[in-house]
């Protein structure tokens, strides 16, 4: 699938994204957390799709993220919600990397189960 953005924009340097502390950052008045996963950076809602909460002040472990309101968790590579919620998965976005820098696309491009 060839999807080419309109723009993309500088949002962080390589370096300061981390496996287990997500990055926030904003986009078009929405949360989006940075995280390296399985060595690669990935772009995930950042706002918890059952209240909202901040994923990004959420904990990071065994490949889940856990949100710190009520504990629902979200698998890191998919962003599939873990059992015995039936929430959404998390919406991942459209990243790239040149320089040492993050570029987020514009307007945000999800990608999705197989990308
Ligand atoms: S806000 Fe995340 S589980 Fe309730």
């Amino acid at each position: 699938m060839d999807i080419s953005p309109q723009t993309w924009r500088a949002v962080a340097q390589v370096d300061d994204v981390s496996e287990t502390e997500p990055l926030e950052i904003a986009a078009e008045n929405r949360s989006v957390m940075l995280l390296r996963i399985a060595g690669e950076i990935r772009a995930l809602q950042g706002n918890c799709p059952h209240a909202a909460a901040r994923l990004a002040k959420g904990r990071v472990e065994d490949g889940w993220l856990h949100c710190p309101h009520h504990k629902a968790r979200f698998r890191l590579t998919d962003g599939v919600c873990g059992p015995g919620w039936g929430l959404p998965a998390l919406l991942r976005y459209m990243v790239k990397l040149e320089d040492e820098t993050v570029y987020l696309a514009e307007p945000l491009v999800t990608v999705g189960k197989d990308d």
